[in-house]
C-alpha cells in the first residue's frame, strides 16, 4: 500500500500526530483493558524467574528506547540490563550466558549492527528477543520470540512513532516480567497497566503543545548549539531530544545527564546557549532544578519541560516553560517524547530543511 501525507506538510508531522492512535493499538496487544494484567503471549516461553541479567541492543533512537528500558526492567523486575549500542557490542566479545535473554530493538528489523549483535548471542545460546515494526524483517525472523510495535509504516527518516510505540511495549514487558519474578505484587502491576493504557489520551494532549512550541522555533534556530539535560528515564529522553534536534535541523546538540553537567558541558554555557531541561515533577525533580540553578547562573536560556507541580515549583529561573500533561512516572518518557519531537520538527520547518529526508542520513542502515 502507498502511505501518503493526508493533510500533513510532512511525514514526520504526520506520524508524531499519529502516535495516539497506535500507541492505542499497541497497547491493546500487550494488556487486557477489562482487568488491567498484561497479556504477552509471546513471553510465555521466556522463563524470567529463571534470568541472571537482560541484553539489549540497538542503533539510534531505538537504542534510547532500550536506554529508559534498562530502568524499567531494574526497578519493576529487579533485573539488571547490560545495554550497549550495537556497533560496539558486536566486538565486545561480551562474556553472556547461555539461557539469558537478549533483547534487540529496531524500527526496520534491517539495521547492520544490531542484527550483527544478534547472531553473536545466538551462536553462544542466548535466548533472541526482538522488538520489531516490520513484523517479516530480518531481525523478527531469526528471534526466537518476536514482540511487534504496531506503529505502522514509519517514512520520516528520524524515528518518532515506532520509538514510542517501542517504549510502549518495554513498559508492558517489564511490568510482565516484575509479575512473573514476583517484584510487583498484583496491585501494584494493575496500577501500572491502568496507566499504560491512558497512553492514548495522555500523548493526545501533549500534542495541544504543538502551537506554543512552533512559537519557540523562530528562537531555536538562531542557536549553533543547544543542551538537553535529564535524570533517571528522562536522561536517555533528553539524549533523544539532542538527536532529534540535530539529525533534521543540523544545529549542533548534546544530550547529558544532568549530574554530569558540572563535569565537563557547564564550561559552554553562556547566554547564547539554550539549556532544555526535562524534569517531571518526581523524587529526582529537586536535583535537576539545582543544576538547572547552575544554568541559570551562568546566564544559559532554560526551556524547562515539566507537568504543572514543576512549573510551580521551578519559579523564575525558566525563559521557557512547556507545561506537560501531569502523568504518573512510569509514563513520563512516552509522553515526554512529544514535545521533544515537536521542538525538532518546528526548529527544521522553521530553517527549512528536508525534514522526511535530513542530508546524509538513510532511514534504515543495512551496511555498516
Ligand atoms: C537510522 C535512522 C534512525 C533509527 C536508526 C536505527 O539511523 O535514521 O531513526 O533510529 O537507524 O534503526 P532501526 O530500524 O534499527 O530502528
Amino acid at each position: 500500500a502507498v502511505v501518503d501525507k493526508g493533510n500533513y506538510k510532512h511525514f514526520m508531522a504526520k506520524e508524531i500526530h499519529e502516535q495516539p492512535e497506535v500507541i492505542g493499538h499497541t497497547i491493546s496487544r500487550y494488556i487486557d483493558l477489562n482487568d488491567y494484567s498484561t497479556v504477552v503471549p509471546e513471553a510465555s516461553a521466556i522463563d524470567f524467574t529463571k534470568l541472571d541479567r537482560l541484553v539489549i541492543t540497538a542503533c539510534g533512537t531505538a537504542y534510547y528506547a532500550g536506554l529508559v528500558a534498562k530502568y524499567w526492567f531494574e526497578k519493576y523486575a529487579r533485573l539488571p540490563v547490560d545495554i550497549d549500542i550495537a556497533s560496539e557490542f558486536r566486538y565486545r566479545e561480551m562474556p553472556v550466558k547461555a539461557g539469558d535473554l537478549a533483547l534487540f530493538i529496531s524500527q526496520s528489523g534491517e539495521t547492520a549492527d544490531t542484527l550483527a549483535s544478534l547472531r553473536y548471542c545466538k551462536d553462544k545460546g542466548m535466548v533472541i528477543g526482538s522488538v520489531v515494526n516490520v513484523p517479516e524483517s530480518t531481525i523478527a525472523r531469526e528471534s526466537n520470540v518476536v514482540f511487534p510495535t504496531y506503529a505502522g509504516p514509519e517514512i520520516g527518516v528520524a524515528s518518532t512513532k515506532a520509538f514510542t510505540c517501542q517504549l510502549t511495549v518495554l513498559a508492558a514487558l517489564a511490568v510482565h516480567a516484575g509479575r512473573m519474578r514476583g517484584t510487583l505484587s498484583e496491585a501494584q502491576a494493575k496500577g501500572l497497566v491502568e496507566t499504560l493504557s491512558e497512553l492514548p489520551s495522555y500523548t493526545r494532549q501533549a500534542l495541544a503543545l504543538s502551537d506554543q512550541i512552533e512559537e519557540m522555533a523562530h528562537w531555536i534556530s538562531q542557536t549553533n548549539h543547544a543542551l538537553f539535560l535529564g535524570r533517571g528515564t528522562s536522561f536517555p529522553m533528553a539524549l533523544e531530544g539532542a538527536l532529534k534536534l540535530k539529525e533534521i535541523s543540523y544545529i549542533h546538540a548534546e544530550g547529558y545527564a544532568a549530574g554530569e553537567l558540572k563535569h565537563g558541558p557547564i564550561a559552554l554555557i553562556d547566554e547564547t546557549m539554550p539549556v532544555f531541561v526535562v524534569a517531571p515533577h518526581d523524587s529526582i525533580y529537586e536535583k535537576t532544578v539545582s543544576n538547572m540553578q547552575e544554568v541559570a547562573a551562568r546566564g544559559g536560556r532554560i526551556v524547562l519541560i515539566t507537568n504543572g507541580k514543576g512549573a510551580e515549583a521551578a519559579g523564575l529561573e525558566a525563559h521557557h516553560i512547556i507545561t506537560v500533561p501531569d502523568v504518573p512516572e512510569i509514563a513520563t518518557p512516552i509522553v515526554y517524547a512529544l514535545p521533544l519531537q515537536l521542538i525538532s520538527y518546528y526548529t527544521a520547518v522553521f530553517m527549512g530543511t528536508d525534514v522526511d529526508q535530513p542530508r546524509n542520513l538513510a532511514k534504515s542502515v543495512t551496511v555498516e
